[in-house]
């Protein structure tokens, strides 16, 4: 009873109870008004016992049109997403409560449920996020209506439900994407130029999903810039291209001489020794060419080689230097070495380090004004000096300074001198001999010693090559 009045209060209006309460008293009305019409029971003691039979109804239902009504606003608020204590429902009757505990259950499960598929998403989310090329899913009509961060920072932030031909106008690309959209095609691979991105080559894979998601997600794109593995191609077959021109100038020469000498100047003995002096230049110039391949060869295979020995950088120095002593002689140079007192060794390694400094030391030689000074210069420094893009070890380093004089080099020039077979203009027509690897040489394995190399060119001053190395490799 206590329950009931208390429900009482929480009551609200429900439209169906007075219809149910008259349904439930009609059978009872058309018993009275028999008995009245058979003259049976007086009207007025009918009428009161119809009164009772109303209240009677009105509290037999009651309780179960308030609890219905409870159930109704539990599931609802259900429904909306909140989490209501059934608890407070302060259910009574037996098959409300069991009711109410089963729509608990159904909703216990699939909360669980929709968790465990919003943390499947979260993740799978996460995965694609890491991946780093863009990756759009397409409806059927294609538009975006899924992305990862790649695609994302590729084509803006707020791609989605925009359509993919609004960031892609390249033909081929867009009809690729078409046929598989239509089902014409299960996938689709191209490289297209995207004039929108710089007209960077992109490789393009359009796959159609196996299942029907309603509507919703039918094809995954994935794009993957290649630009930087084309340039890379590109310069692997510069590379041998200029490797094999290299290699055949001298080599026709060559033969072009043994022709000459078995033929029009067979008996010209002014003639043969000429011939084969120049030959044997070019022989020499051929196996300096070799043994720079082989050298860059030897780099890339070690590249991944851990470096442990202990250097001694002036050792090193003082054993090129002796080893120039009579090139620089014959070019009227002064060859002079200036040291900081405690150079320390370095971890590194010993051959590929004689072979930077000898490369520098023989360009300075080689270059230089004649009758001027070849200086070399070995520092502390605190620091390497920073360079962008580059993998440079912190911490103390030894600098060497390889200064000569000679005419200012000019930015262009400056810029390109470690570049493979790269040789200024001037020093061919003079016809001073090289390969124009040597620097790029050098330049790879102090990249590899996580060091670095800056290059300065004053016409007053000449020009200064500093190679930066550090004391340790971690
Ligand atoms: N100290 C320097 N002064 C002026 N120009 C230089 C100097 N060092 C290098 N160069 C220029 O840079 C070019 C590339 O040098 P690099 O050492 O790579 O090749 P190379 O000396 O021509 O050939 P190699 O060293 O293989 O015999 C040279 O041809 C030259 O034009
Ligand atoms: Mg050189």
């Amino acid at each position: 009873m206590h329950h009931q009045i208390k429900s009482l209060l929480h009551f609200e209006r429900d439209s169906q109870f007075t219809k149910r309460v008259l349904i439930l008293s009609l059978p009872s009305a058309v018993l009275f008004l028999t008995l009245i019409s058979l003259n049976l029971l007086s009207p007025a003691i009918s009428l009161l016992c119809y009164a009772i039979i109303i209240l009677f109804n009105m509290f037999s239902l009651f309780p179960i049109s308030y609890e219905l009504q409870s159930l109704r606003k539990y599931t609802y608020s259900l429904a909306n997403e909140q989490t209501p204590d059934p608890q407070t429902m302060n259910l009574s009757e037996k098959d409300a409560r069991e009711l109410a505990n089963a729509i608990n259950s159904i909703h216990k499960f699939w909360k669980s449920q929709t968790d465990s598929l919003k943390i499947q998403t979260m993740s799978d989310a996460a995965v694609l996020d890491t991946l780093p090329d863009p990756i759009l899913t397409l409806d059927s009509q294609g538009n975006i209506t899924n992305c990862n961060q790649a695609a994302r920072n590729f084509l803006g932030n707020d791609i989605l439900s925009h359509n993919l031909d609004s960031y892609f106008s390249t033909n081929i690309f867009i009809a690729s994407v078409t046929k598989v959209l239509k089902g014409k095609s299960r996938s689709e691979s191209l490289i297209f130029h995207a004039s929108e991105y710089n007209n960077r080559p992109i490789y393009a894979h359009i796959t159609r999903l196996p299942w029907e998601t309603q509507g919703r997600t039918t094809a995954v794109v994935s794009l993957n810039d290649i630009s930087k593995a084309l340039s890379l191609e590109k310069m692997q077959s510069d590379f041998v291209a200029n490797a094999s021109h290299e290699l055949k100038t001298p080599l026709s020469v060559i033969s072009g001489f043994i022709e000459t000498l078995q033929t029009t100047a067979r008996d010209d003995a002014d003639a043969r020794d000429t011939f084969l002096g120049i030959m044997k230049e070019q022989t020499e110039y051929m196996s300096a060419l070799i043994e720079d391949l082989l050298s860059l060869s030897r780099l890339e295979m070690n590249r991944d080689k851990e470096l442990k020995e202990k250097v001694d950088i002036t050792e090193v120095i003082d054993d090129v230097v002796q080893a120039l002593k009579i090139k620089a002689f014959n070019r009227s140079l002064d060859l002079t070495v200036r040291e900081d007192k405690k150079i320390p060794k370095i971890i590194g390694d010993n051959q590929q380090i004689h072979q930077i400094v000898q490369n520098i030391i023989d360009n300075a030689i080689k270059y230089a004004q004649a009758n001027s000074e070849v200086s070399i210069e070995i520092k502390n420094v605190a620091q390497i000096p920073s360079a962008p893009g580059q993998n440079i070890a912190a911490g103390k380093a030894v600098s060497i300074a390889v200064n000569n004089k000679g005419p200012k080099i000019d930015k262009a020039d400056l810029a390109r001198l470690t570049e493979k077979f790269y040789r200024m203009q001037v020093h061919k027509d003079m016809k001073i001999k090289g390969t124009g690897l040597g620097l790029s040489i050098a330049k790879q394995i102090i990249l590899h010693h996580r060091g670095n190399l800056t290059v300065t060119s004053t016409s007053y001053n000449g020009t200064t090559f500093t190679v930066y190395l550090p004391v340790k490799q971690k």
